[in-house]
């Protein structure tokens, strides 16, 4: 684990667990880290600036208007300093004011200038972190891109037992050296899909799913950024490549999806299978418009679409196979059945509905291999990806070597 010459600015706000940021901030030094740390005037109630300054080896700052540490770096500057702004603890104010866009204090201020990832671990009584005002806050925020870092449960600093409690500081740290890539892909071709498939049924109606491509399209990026050469075979969907992606590929029906899939697999490691492939097409397309048939039914006939991933499993020499699951009841039931049935090394299973799967900016998953079980709870689709490629990257090294 490294951090070396990693720039991370560390955002304390107020809150008793800001004792616990001094060990992070040696904690973060003792893997090579340049850390900065920037107080809010409540965090200063807590731990004395040079407590910071002499842990960080930095000056520490507080105050958008300090003529003299502006002049030796201006906010702007430190904005765009930071590789990664880790605020810890975030108390239920500053998560307010950063969700409506404050900029009244220089750690708001710089968070709104800079274009680095920023991470926030909640520290708080367990009655505020339930509360549906912070909850709100946490939604808004979480939607923009923020990760959030915990809260941990269990005894609080004022008696209260709960959620709301500040994550340790080795595992924000780890946190941070997952952040930056564990490059735990280095090496390996990673074929990703994602997003539905259309069957026409004419030339202006087709049959499709309500899949957005957001859940694979943030797999593909997870990969790239663990080291995986990443080719993103995409149904239509309207979100642009994501960084470091290799190859894209675009296609329209399951049949194009197939031998697109088939072809990259061909040369690939591992194949994620987060697309929603339609079962079923129209066993003929009309090459015209249909026409409405008024007061009779339109029967559709519909042929059944090949399987993807069971035509892979069925290759002798086949990727790391892992397939997605969305099932709206009887989840784990059928994602094992389809772990089996189709020939898979794991599947990740999701409950649709409730604001998670098809289309929404969250899920949930929970990740099945032949002896084992992984749940992964309720984030955003990019850090759900993150935590899906360390354990698809763990299992491959356990069943390849
Ligand atoms: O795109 P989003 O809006 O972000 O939504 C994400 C998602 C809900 C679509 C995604 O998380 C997900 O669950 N994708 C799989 C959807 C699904 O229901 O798959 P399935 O049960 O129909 O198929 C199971 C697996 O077999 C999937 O990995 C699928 O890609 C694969 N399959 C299915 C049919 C087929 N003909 N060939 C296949 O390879």
């Amino acid at each position: 684990m490294s951090l070396a010459q990693r720039r991370i600015l560390l955002g304390v706000s107020g809150g008793i667990a800001a004792y616990k940021s001094c060990e992070l901030v040696r904690r973060l030094r003792d893997l090579g880290a340049e850390v900065r740390v920037v107080m809010t005037e409540g965090a200063t109630h807590f731990v004395s600036a040079t407590t910071f300054q002499a842990l960080s080896g930095q000056p520490v700052r507080m105050s958008l208007w300090d003529a003299e540490a502006e002049a030796a770096m201006g906010h702007i500057e430190l904005a765009r300093w930071a590789e990664r702004i880790l605020i810890a603890p975030a108390s239920a104010d500053l998560i307010a004011r950063l969700a409506h866009g404050f900029a009244n204090d220089l750690l708001t201020t710089v968070c709104l200038a800079s274009a680095a990832p920023v991470y926030l671990a909640p520290a708080m009584n367990q009655q505020m972190w339930a509360h549906p005002a912070v909850q709100a806050n946490i939604d808004t925020l979480r939607q923009r891109g923020v990760h959030l870092l915990g809260p941990a449960s269990g005894d609080q600093a004022c008696g209260d037992i709960g959620s709301g409690r500040m994550l340790e500081p080795m595992e924000l740290r780890e946190a941070m050296v997952a952040s930056f890539g564990n490059l735990v892909l280095r090496g390996l071709k990673v074929v990703v899909s994602a997003g539905p498939t259309y069957e026409d049924i004419d030339p202006v109606r087709f049959i499709g799913n309500r899949s957005s491509g957001r859940m694979g399209f943030a797999v593909a990026e997870a990969a790239a950024q663990a080291g995986a050469e990443v080719t993103l075979v995409a149904g239509p969907v309207s979100l642009s490549t994501p960084p470091g992606v290799r190859r894209r590929v675009d296609v329209r029906s399951a049949a194009q999806m197939r031998d697109a899939v088939v072809d990259a697999a061909a040369q690939a490691d591992i194949y994620i299978a987060a697309a929603a492939v339609g079962d079923y097409r129209p066993a003929e397309v009309a090459d015209y418009k249909l026409k409405k048939q008024a007061g009779a039914p339109l029967e559709l006939r519909l042929s059944e679409n090949p399987d993807i991933l069971a035509t892979l499993a069925a290759q002798t020499v086949r990727p790391f196979l892992v397939g997605f699951a969305a099932e709206t009841h009887d989840v784990e039931r059928y994602a094992r059945d389809k772990l089996q049935r189709k020939g898979l090394d794991m599947i990740a299973a999701n409950q649709v509905g409730g604001g998670l799967g098809f289309e929404a900016a969250d899920n949930a998953l929970t990740l099945y291999w032949a002896d084992g079980v992984a749940d992964l709870s309720r984030a955003s689709k990019t850090d759900l990806a993150h935590q899906l490629v360390a354990k698809v990257a763990e299992r491959y090294r356990t069943v390849r070597g």
